[in-house]
């Protein structure tokens, strides 16, 4: 599989603002009351999201390097690539999911010249955490994020 990588742009954005992912996963569904804001983070250069473009061009996903990829709570001291990533809901759930967090983790390595690489799942994705496992990740700290009960892993990758 091959896949190309671009700054999002707003067509982009939109597109992944209507995905809808089944429960449980509709934990990552965006919220139709706050589409402006949402819209105006996903376009936000700070937050620095990808689209993930297969041969033809289209949409398959998105990914995000930096803050965004970071949870209320988690300890972030070391210096690591924070990357968060989101694949199209008809292509989920097919054993696709290395694949895209493989050219993601390599397309964020060359780009920022990381020498580590951090995910933060919610701790009820054991699949998110079985893909990031598959491409070299590690369980490195388990935290609740503030102000909720949510628990989440964080899960290093060194180069
Ligand atoms: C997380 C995501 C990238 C995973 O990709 P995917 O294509 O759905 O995952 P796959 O079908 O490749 O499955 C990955 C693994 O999880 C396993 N798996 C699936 N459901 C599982 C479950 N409930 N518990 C444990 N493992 C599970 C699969 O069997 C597979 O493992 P295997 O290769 O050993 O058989 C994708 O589902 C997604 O974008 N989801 C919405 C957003 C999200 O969850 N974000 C989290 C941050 S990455």
């Amino acid at each position: 599989m091959k896949f190309s990588f671009r700054q999002l742009e707003k067509e982009h954005a939109l597109s992944i603002l209507r995905w809808r992912y089944p429960s449980p996963y509709d934990y990552y569904n965006f919220n139709v009351d706050t589409i402006q804001e949402d819209l105006c983070y996903l376009l936000d250069p700070l937050n620095a999201f990808c689209a993930i473009l297969n041969m033809h061009e289209e949409l398959e996903g998105y990914c995000s390097f930096g803050v965004d990829g970071q949870v209320l709570g988690g300890d972030y001291r070391t210096e690591a690539l924070d990357i968060g990533m989101g694949i199209r809901p008809d292509l989920i759930g097919q054993g696709y999911g290395k694949h895209y967090a493989q050219a993601v983790v390599r397309y964020g390595i060359n780009q920022y010249r990381a020498q580590q690489c951090r995910v933060t799942i919610a701790e009820f994705n054991k699949r998110a955490q079985r893909v990031w496992q598959q491409v070299g990740f590690e369980q490195m700290e388990r935290f609740v994020k503030i102000g909720t009960e949510e628990e989440f892993v964080i899960m290093l990758y060194r180069v």
